[in-house]
């Protein structure tokens, strides 16, 4: 039998981090979990080993896309094992070409670096930001901008993106070079620029949600958006978009951006994209196209399973027509939260 040892109770009141029970001592303490265990789920319904029936709303964290062991994905995934799972990214995979052809051919990205998780896509995301400043900065120091309340993820590059103090505490130093401005206001953005102008830096490059997720559900302002990508291209600085969580169809619209009426340099992708299965992306325009080999690599990263996962997640919402159910239910939601329209 188990013992079982009693969490604390977590510090941040983040969906999916707030419950209370023990956790078993074979595992590290890193989650506050709920006293459930889930044994099964079709769709959007969940059971837990006593038979209680939950509907998921909470989708593995905007992750289950077409729900819970769906058809389609069972029979692409059980398939693909039958064929291949895994080899090296030292050989051509053909499930990676067609899936960065699907996510190319319906975005403005060119190009795709596929890895494991949306803190991985960040961390790509940021590397790349730092290359494309090696290139401008003339000797100038880069700097990277991001905003308050953010979440890019817990790797130490995503962390020192996030803004957000209480996921710092205890993991100073982290990494230098980010400064941070106010999420839809743009004064914020400029002083910074300003800021770093007079003080020999160069901004190489902006992460930015196009909806803040943790900040607390804030939808990207059109107007701050367009002069985010004006003062990116007046300075020469990336402009990149995190939509580890509000792309793949989540907000009605495939990607993020597309509620913004503008289009980044690149954008991440990781949950909703694998539908449960691991699978981060980047995504890069023509500007922003600048790794060369070795500069960036991951074991996992695009393998035939992980991407069959993707192509049969992006081909299902698109034959069943899936957005337009999203927008439905948006705009049910606009009354209730005023999300600008
Ligand atoms: C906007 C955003 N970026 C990055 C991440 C990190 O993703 P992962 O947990 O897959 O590393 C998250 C996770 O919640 C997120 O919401």
């Amino acid at each position: 039998m188990v013992k079982l040892v009693d969490a604390p109770h977590s510090k941040c009141g983040t969906l999916g981090y707030v419950g209370s029970s023990p956790t078993a001592p074979t595992l590290m303490n890193t989650y506050s979990r709920f006293n459930i265990t889930f044994k099964r789920g079709k769709g959007c319904w969940l059971w837990d080993k006593n038979g209680n029936k939950y509907l998921d709303a909470v989708s593995g964290i905007a992750t289950c896309s077409l729900g819970h062991s769906n058809g389609a994905l069972r029979r692409s995934l059980s398939k693909q094992l039958k064929k291949i799972q895994h080899v090296s990214n030292l050989y051509h995979i053909e499930e990676q070409t067609k899936l960065s052809e699907w996510l190319t051919e319906n975005s403005c990205a060119e190009a795709a670096f596929f890895c494991n998780s949306g803190a991985e896509a960040n961390e790509a995301a940021i590397k790349l930001i730092r290359k494309y400043g090696s290139k401008i900065t003339n000797n100038k120091e880069s700097i990277i901008l991001a905003a308050e309340s953010s979440f890019h993820g817990r790797t130490f590059a995503a962390l020192s993106a996030t803004g957000q103090p209480k996921y710092h505490q205890g993991f100073e130093p982290l990494l230098s070079g980010f400064k941070f401005f106010k999420y839809n206001d743009f004064e914020s953005v400029k002083n910074i620029f300003e800021e770093c102008e007079k003080s020999n830096q160069t901004i190489a490059g902006i992460l930015i949600e196009p909806i803040q997720g943790e900040g607390g559900v804030i939808p990207g302002n059109k107007k701050f958006f367009k002069q985010l990508r004006e003062i990116c291209d007046q300075k020469n600085s990336l402009l990149i978009f995190d939509e580890v969580q509000s792309g793949v169809g989540r907000t009605g619209k495939m990607w993020g951006y597309e509620n913004l009426d503008i289009e980044p340099d690149g954008f991440t992708l990781a949950k909703g994209l694998g539908g449960g299965h691991a699978i981060g992306a980047l995504l890069v325009g023509k500007k922003a196209n600048l790794f060369v080999p070795g500069d960036h690599a991951s074991t996992f990263g695009g393998n035939p399973f992980a991407c069959t996962a993707a192509l049969t997640i992006l081909n299902e919402i698109k034959r069943m027509n899936l957005l337009h159910n999203v927008l439905i239910e948006k705009h049910s939601d606009r009354r209730r939260v005023g999300y600008p329209r």
